[in-house]
């Protein structure tokens, strides 16, 4: 399994990082197989799985429940997992528990948190017991109701330098790595330069360390909204709702199950049961 130091070292080396999202098994044993380099238990969760219309319905439950199915499934991959919405900006020994209850119950490497300001005293508390920390800047989901939706951030110098500078913080107190969600690549490039820590982007362009997609937008799976930044890698979506139809057409019109699907009794157990 890659650590924290192999992923300082790729962005040194200048070597793509490649995360995705996983909520479950057979997600995490695919993208074992495949080779990424990362996988996020995102409260993303919650939207693209949970059906909820926001992230803030996730609770440090769902997310330990999730996770641990996605360490079943990829044994041999770094896995980082979301603190969910208000899990991390109480008493600072009530984060710490959480923190050490997801860690112990979910065997994840790494927990990611939103946000610098009072974030940084998290990080730092944390990476300095033993937690590796994620941090995530740009756009912050968990923020949308005070953001007022899911905006492009960091588009005026000002807010570009603040990003920047929480950036740096983030990184001095101890974060093993920094997710950029939804700002300019001209930003994503300068934050980078002023880091050693790698950048990954989402919606941030290409000058990130490395990239994260959400799996279901990837794929193409569900019918939540897809944001324009998320290519399509295939359309497993329509796979699964064409085989759905073709399975009630088959039942409905007797032409599954046949006999092939079927168990079958001996003739003399058979005459038995007629007498
Ligand atoms: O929850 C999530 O999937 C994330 C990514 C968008 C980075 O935080
Ligand atoms: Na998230």
């Amino acid at each position: 399994m890659k650590s924290t130091s192999d992923f300082l070292k790729m962005k040194a080396q200048g070597e793509k990082i490649v995360m995705i999202t996983a909520y479950d098994y057979p997600a995490a044993t695919f993208s074992e197989e495949a080779g990424v380099d990362m996988i996020l238990v995102g409260d993303s969760l919650g939207m693209v799985v949970l059906g909820y219309e926001t992230t803030l319905p996730v609770t440090v439950e769902d997310m330990v429940h999730h996770a641990k199915a996605v360490r079943r499934g990829a044994k041999d991959t770094f896995v980082v997992v979301d603190m969910p919405f208000g899990s991390y900006q109480g008493d600072l020994n009530e984060t710490f528990k959480t923190a050490v209850k997801m860690m112990q119950e979910t065997g994840a490497n790494a927990l990611k948190l939103e946000g610098a300001g009072e974030v940084v005293k998290v990080i730092e508390k944390l990476t300095s017991a033993g937690v590796p920390v994620v941090a995530h800047l740009g756009l912050q989901p968990q923020l949308a109701n005070v953001l007022g939706g899911y905006k492009v951030q960091g588009k005026t110098a000002e807010q570009a330098k603040k990003i920047i500078q929480d950036a740096k913080d983030c990184e001095a107190a101890g974060a093993c790595a920094l997710v950029l969600e939804c700002i300019p690549h001209q930003l994503t490039e300068a934050v980078t330069n002023a880091l050693s820590i790698p950048t990954i982007g989402i919606g941030a362009g290409a000058p990130a360390d490395g990239q994260v997609l959400v799996h279901h937008d990837l794929l193409r799976y569900g019918k939540h909204h897809i944001p324009k930044f998320a290519e399509s890698f295939s359309f497993v979506g329509e796979e699964v709702e064409r085989g759905i139809k073709e399975y009630v057409n088959a039942v409905k019109n007797g032409s599954f199950p046949t006999l092939k699907h079927s168990f079958t009794m001996k003739d003399d157990e058979l005459t038995q049961i007629y007498g």
